[in-house]
């Protein structure tokens, strides 16, 4: 059976002034998925979240929640739950009268609501604070009430702003998994917003990938990960080599670049075709790359470097190896019998040419 789909944005456009902030976004989402708008600072996440929650008009296309078009529809006729990055609890109010404000709106039975206050108190593992002001609570503990309180609507669309993005660290992946579990739960269909690679990974069905205001890729955590539409998605999805050069040829259904750096990479194309002599950047990233016995495994051995610079982060160490010109960043697992390498050291490095990523060089 197909799915249903819970939120549709066509060609929808935004512009402050001369400034085109969002532009011909499209994007259909189904129940029950959880889709994060994942990119860097500006590139107009909150706008989007802001007109598909009805705080800004769009300037162009149409938004649609569970079919009805919602052009010109106020905020509070569309149904939806929000948290926001910084903590939006009445401070005069107690946990479970913040909690219970939405339904006292909708003019539910007393008795309803105070049954419901206290489920939903025990589903964010918070029964305990109920009695207590927002500022006798931790950072953590608020966003898991402001969460508390955008759920116990029951939302048609849950829409999530950073809402982890003041938290430390630690708090944050708690908060994270405390996310997952709670949309696992109540399966509400919900936009994710965070400039975070990381925690769009690990909680989205899908995820959309923008930049500048333009849809860059929208895929699976796999798909973005594993096949990068562009360059930019690449790059903004964690740590990769970049090694810009000149395509050489085809070769194994799959190509050569010769790199500035001196040497040849093997890559596979992934679809998109390049002519002998093009500039392109070729990309791989750290953990993708082993170290081997330089010399050994002769027709494995894809280059051979110069070990510069070992770093110990815990559970794996980041290596610098000198090859050609390039400084090439391999990560290894502390399981890789690592003692035997010390800078200083010859090397060989091998790579899976489906890990090496291409894309035309822009004009600097
Ligand atoms: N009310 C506004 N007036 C003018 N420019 C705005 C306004 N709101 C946002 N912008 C601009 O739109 C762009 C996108 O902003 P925003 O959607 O907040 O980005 P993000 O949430 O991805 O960080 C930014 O360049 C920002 O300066
Ligand atoms: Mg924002």
């Amino acid at each position: 059976m197909e799915k249903k789909i819970d939120v549709e944005l066509n060609a929808v456009r935004k512009t402050f002034g001369s400034n085109v902030v969002v532009d011909n976004f499209d994007l259909k989402i189904e129940q029950g998925e959880c889709i994060s708008f994942l990119g860097p600072s500006g590139c107009g996440k909150t706008t989007t979240l802001n007109m598909i929650a009805g705080f800004l008009d769009p300037d162009g296309g149409e938004i649609s929640i569970k079919g009805k078009r919602m052009n010109g529809v106020p905020s509070n006729k569309r149904d939806l739950g929000m948290v926001f990055q910084t903590y939006s609890l009445f401070p005069h109010m107690t946990v479970a009268e913040n909690v219970a404000y939405g339904l006292k709106l909708r003019k539910m039975p007393k008795a309803e609501i105070k049954d419901k206050v206290r489920k939903i108190l025990e589903l964010v593992k918070l029964p305990h604070v109920a009695d207590r002001y927002p500022k006798q609570l931790s950072g953590g503990q608020r966003q898991r009430i402001a969460i508390a309180r955008a759920l116990v609507i029951e939302p048609s669309l849950l829409l999530l702003d950073e809402p982890l993005s003041n938290l430390d660290a630690k708090l944050r992946e708690e908060l994270r998994d405390e996310l997952k579990r709670l949309h696992k739960e109540t399966g509400v269909t919900t936009i994710f917003v965070t400039h975070d690679q990381e925690e769009a990974l690990y909680l989205s069905d899908r995820i959309v990938v923008l930049d500048h205001g333009k849809v860059e890729q929208i895929g699976t955590p796999w798909d973005i990960y594993n096949r990068p539409a562009s360059e930019f998605v690449h790059t903004f999805i964690g740590k990769s080599n970049r090694l810009p050069g000149t395509v050489r040829g085809s070769a194994n259904g799959g190509m050569a670049v010769q790199t500035d750096a001196g040497f040849v990479l093997e890559a596979f194309a992934d679809g998109r075709t390049f002519t002998t002599g093009e500039s392109v950047v070729a990309y791989v990233r750290p953990e993708k790359i082993r170290l081997t016995e330089s010399g050994a495994l002769a027709d494995t051995v894809r280059a051979a470097g110069t070990i510069r610079q070992l770093s110990f982060l815990g559970s794996f160490v980041e290596c610098e190896v000198e090859v050609g010109s390039a400084l090439v960043t391999v990560r290894m697992q502390m399981q890789d019998g690592l003692a035997d390498y010390t800078a200083g050291r010859q090397v060989g490095l091998t790579w899976n040419p489906k890990d090496v990523f291409v894309f035309p060089r822009k004009e600097q």
